[in-house]
């Protein structure tokens, strides 16, 4: 039988939506019908509580609107479920769906229902934050710009703000209230109000602001439980601090946290000093839940947080090991809901990143900005696995404090109190090996383990969990010092994966009444049978797979036991299919499994040949590889196993970029161009945050509705005599700069230092630019100043004191040798936010003349520019535009995740805008950096097809300029991937409502 992949995909989704639930035990699945059946959602001081079951919440934070293709939003989040996470939490920010008081777009890269059904589909729970403050390292911290120019102090009780607020909620709530979960209509969990709120703690304004969202949230239809995300560990904002409107038991207390790596793991829960500061013991009675917790960590522009080497060094410095030690400190501490923040950082294309951050907002995560998976999901997948195949994880008490052999072991020990189960979480503080024994309790005696061999081994700066009376499948672990990752009954037998690190010797008990049969199928381990104690020991060094069949001498059924280091355990993979569990062996990536009668229909990906093996369901006898039959036969190991590999992605070459096209641009800069259509820029009150200069009128952008990219001032006056220089006065986030003109002839660039490592946080720079007037232009008569200002992006607004409504822009312009001051006529042209591309958003242009003329859209008809090869070394002052087309033929069924390159000398001062067929996919600075590389997500890019490049480089004028080299670079490549709808190239399908 074969399948092709539309009948598959077909096929699969309809299974996807219909599969267990991650909260259901593997082996229960949920009747088709049953999908629109309401859960009761609860909590206890242990964990969350659905129907009744418990839930320990595994989960990682990914952005939909950093990524801007909602097809890939089905490969991120199955990325996430199959690597073991059961939730994903989802910023909501405003700004991205808001172009104006009362317009709000959830169409397109903005559909929030699409994600939301997507998420339900793919079996993984959803955390919902949709502030309205969010943060996030987004401009404004997620507040529209229009925001900016109202009145009212944001994030307070204030009846302006809050009726703006409202809007949003109303607007973000009829969408999420129907996918709850609660109510049967979706995943939907949880649903944060608000986010890091430490102000207004005790005037009464702070408690109203989050009664009234409380309040309002419900009033609109959540019926999951709510959360705040205290910043820090404050014990701010716990049940009880403001009013829930008489509802208890539906709100719970979360706190956040990004220890250095190189500190040791914190204990924020049992373990620690208690109290409101102490994490989770600020609220007893609910769960520790840490809404974020470090994943990696962000950079500034010039990358001065890793020394330069950008997000390589995020991940470098938070790896594999940094997320057992971390995340497993946070488990040992009672933590059962922790949000891993980010799990897929994505990209903060067009004008979104904050002052903080540049472009790549990849953010050292598991899953990188290109979607490949990263060897972080390892130990993610090894415990997230591990916490759904061992419930007895999700409730434990602090026990009895036990000494392991060396004091260099950091020891955790926690029991079940319902099911008597030991976890003895062990980490190594010191850089070196550390071999040791720890006595653990073994139905209530005593037993030093291992009880042979060279002891338990942690690797320098490691942590593992062993575990002492669980469950696999149908028979009883007395205690592993390998840790447990999966175990299930599949078919007629009883599978348990258990793994660590290469090398580490490991040693099992198992309870047996009799002497079973033990055959090591593959690789090396020894046995002993201990009568008297009923107990098989089983004992091994991890090196690949060890596979260790056991036979019970009573007949029933075997176990086999697979014993992996991480490398192995990679390739590991289970999907809950109608028919049970199934766990396949082989290759990078199981999007799912569907079992039709004898047949097991696989989806998913490979980088290289691989292996496939199955374990499935009984009565399973085929198997299909994304809709193409394996030939296959049994193993002894109980498995189906192919007898081909699986085939490598095929070959992909990128085309060079050539055949530029090139045309100069500000043609605002010359003193007879045609400003008349322009807003003048008269005001003289804002509600900006910084002060408007006696006797200037307001010059600032957002004032005027322009908020976001480049801005034009063109000052007229009438000169008397003497001029001799002018300074400009400017506010902007980081990076931020300007250029200058005089009746058309450049004065001179300004630009923002770029930020040491001590300056990285700071949001809003200001500067006075002080050009000599040229003797030529001082005379006396008629005037054109023109400036050129790129404000780069509002400051978030983290301390509540509306520090997003500091100006953007121009904020001051005098004279000297000018007596009295000339009297000047500004006006002021940006990109009109209000009216901005509906397809595209709000964020995705600036004000530069090219994007006012559509010369960065695919259908820009640019036969008429001048044709140019690169390298390019102009040195005059200002703005030119570069466009070429390129087609890619990206094979059907491969996923080829396609970046573009920009290097050149760094000593040449110059910024490149990339927009591919009219997306806006990020800023170059060549002289700054770090960044060189820029994600084209599939479906903005189309693999399959034409696109246009357009770059809108700005030159200093102070060196020669680029670009010199642009090019195509491969990110990841693999056979698989989703099938990607590419996005309109032009705005007709957008709508707003
Ligand atoms: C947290 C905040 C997030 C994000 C993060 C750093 O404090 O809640 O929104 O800013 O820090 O990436």
């Amino acid at each position: 039988m074969t399948l092709n992949r539309r009948t598959f995909t077909a096929l699969t989704a309809g299974a996807a939506a219909a599969l267990a639930l991650p909260a259901q035990a593997a082996t229960v699945a949920p009747e088709p019908g049953r999908r629109h059946v309401p859960h009761t959602v609860t909590f206890d001081k242990y964990s969350l509580l659905l129907d009744d079951r418990r839930l320990v919440l595994w989960s990682g934070e990914f952005h939909p609107f950093r990524l801007p293709s909602p097809s890939l939003w089905t490969d991120v989040l199955q990325k996430m479920r199959s690597n073991g996470y059961n939730a994903v939490s989802i910023y909501v920010n405003w700004s991205y769906h808001s172009c104006a008081p009362g317009q709000y777009d959830f169409t397109g890269v903005r559909n929030l229902g699409r994600f939301l059904a997507v998420a339900a589909q793919v079996g993984i729970f959803v955390t919902v934050r949709p502030g309205p403050y969010i943060n996030a390292e987004v401009d404004a911290g997620g507040f529209p710009g229009w925001l900016t120019a109202t009145t009212g102090t944001a994030r307070t009780n204030n009846s302006t703000y809050l009726s703006y607020a409202d809007e949003w909620l109303t607007a973000v709530n009829a969408i999420v209230s129907k996918h709850q979960y609660t109510d049967g209509g979706g995943t939907v969990l949880l649903y944060q109000l608000e986010n890091e709120y430490s102000s207004h703690l005790g005037d009464g304004v702070g408690a109203a602001y989050l009664a009234h969202l409380y309040a309002k949230v419900r009033a609109d239809g959540i019926t999951v439980p709510l959360f705040h995300n205290d910043k820090g560990r404050n014990g701010d904002w716990i049940p009880g601090s403001f009013s829930t409107n008489g509802e208890s038991g539906r709100y719970l207390y979360a706190f956040d946290g990004y220890p250095s790596p190189s500190s040791t793991p914190p204990d924020w829960g049992y373990f620690g000093p208690g109290g409101a500061k102490g994490g989770s013991t600020a609220s007893p009675d609910t769960p520790g839940f840490e809404a974020e917790f470090g994943g990696g960590w962000f950079d500034p522009w010039g990358g001065a947080e890793f020394a330069g080497q950008g997000y390589a060094g995020a991940r470098a410095s938070r790896d594999a090991v940094y997320e057992r030690r971390f995340y497993l400190t946070n488990l040992a501490n009672g933590i059962k809901l922790q949000n891993v923040y980010m799990t897929f950082g994505g990209t903060s294309w067009g004008w979104l990143p904050a002052p903080v951050v540049y472009t790549s907002y990849d953010y050292g995560a598991a899953v990188d900005e290109a979607r490949n998976q990263t060897s972080k999901l390892v130990p993610m997948k090894q415990i997230g696995l591990m916490l759904e195949s061992v419930p007895d994880l999700a409730e434990l008490d602090r026990a009895a404090d036990v000494t392991a052999s060396s004091t260099a072991i950091k020891t955790y020990h926690l029991t079940n109190p319902t099911t008597g189960a030991h976890f003895y979480f062990l980490r190594n503080d010191t850089a070196s090996d550390q071999s040791i024994t720890v006595p653990v309790s073994v139905s209530g005696s005593q037993v030093t383990v291992p009880a042979s061999g060279a002891g338990i081994r942690l690797t320098g700066k490691d942590m593992k969990v062993v575990a002492t009376g669980i469950a696999v499948g149908r028979r009883t672990l007395r205690y592993t010092t390998a840790q447990p990752m999966y175990a299930a009954t599949i078919g007629a037998r009883d599978v348990a994966l258990l793994v660590g690190r290469t090398g580490d010797p490991v040693e099992l008990s198992l309870a047996f009444a009799a002497a079973p049969t033990v055959s090591v199928l593959s690789g090396s381990a020894t046995s002993s049978y201990d009568s008297t104690a009923g107990a098989l020991r089983v004992n091994a060094q991890l090196s690949g797979l060890i596979r260790v069949l056991i036979a019970p001498s009573d007949g029933s059924a075997p176990l086999l036991l697979l014993l992996a280091d991480d490398e192995e355990s990679a390739t590991f993979w289970k999907h809950d299919s109608f028919a049970g569990p199934v766990l396949v062996r082989g290759p990078a990536l199981l999007r799912n499994a569907f079992v039709m009668g004898p047949v097991a229909a696989l989806n998913g990906d490979t980088t290289a040949a691989s292996d496939l093996e199955v374990w499935a369901p009984t009565g399973i006898r085929r198997l299909l590889w994304n809709g193409s039959a394996i030939p296959t036969g049994h193993t002894v190991s109980g498995s189906l196993s192919a007898s081909i590999q699986l085939p490598a992605p095929a070959q992909v070459t990128l085309p060079a970029l050539t055949n530029w096209r090139y045309a100069p641009e500000n043609p605002e800069s010359a003193p007879g161009f045609d400003d008349s259509a322009w807003a003048l820029a008269n005001k003289t009150t804002s509600f900006s945050t910084t002060p408007v200069p006696a006797g200037q009128p307001v010059l600032f952008a957002d004032d005027y509705g322009f908020h976001y990219g480049d801005v034009w001032y063109r000052g007229s006056y009438n000169a008397q005599a003497g001029a001799q220089s002018v300074s400009l006065s400017y506010s902007s986030g980081t990076q931020g700069m300007l250029m200058a003109w005089l009746d058309g002839v450049p004065l001179g660039t300004h630009r923002q230092p770029v930020p040491t490592k001590a300056q990285d946080s700071q949001s809003t720079w200001t500067a006075t630019a002080t050009f000599a007037v040229p003797a030529a232009l001082s005379g006396s008569g008629p005037h054109v100043l023109a400036v050129l200002v790129r404000p780069m992006a509002h400051s978030e607004d983290g301390g509540s004191n509306d520090a997003h409504k500091a100006a953007r822009g121009l904020t001051a312009v005098t004279f000297t040798g000018e007596t009295p001051a000339p009297s000047v006529t500004w006006r002021i042209q940006g990109a009109d936010t209000a009216a901005s591309d509906p397809l595209r958003g709000p964020l995705n242009n600036g004000g530069l003349y090219g994007e006012r003329s559509g010369w960065h859209l695919p259908t820009f008809g640019d036969g008429a520019w001048q044709r140019m090869s690169l390298p390019s070394a102009d040195t005059s002052q200002g703005v030119g535009w570069l466009r070429t087309t390129f087609n890619l033929a990206i094979p059907r069924g491969a996923d080829a995740s396609i970046g573009l390159t920009l290097t050149d000398d760094p000593a040449r001062a110059y910024r490149v805008q990339i927009f591919l067929n009219g997306w806006n996919l990020g800023q170059y600075i060549n002289d700054v950096g770090p960044q060189h590389t820029f994600v084209l997500p599939n479906g903005i890019l189309r693999t399959r097809g034409r696109n246009t490049l357009a770059l809108a480089v700005l030159r200093d004028g102070t060196t020669p300029a680029g670009p010199s080299s642009v090019s195509l670079t491969l990110l990841g490549l693999t056979a698989g991937g989703v099938p990607v709808e590419d996005l309109p190239l032009t705005a007709t399908g957008g709508r707003r409502h």
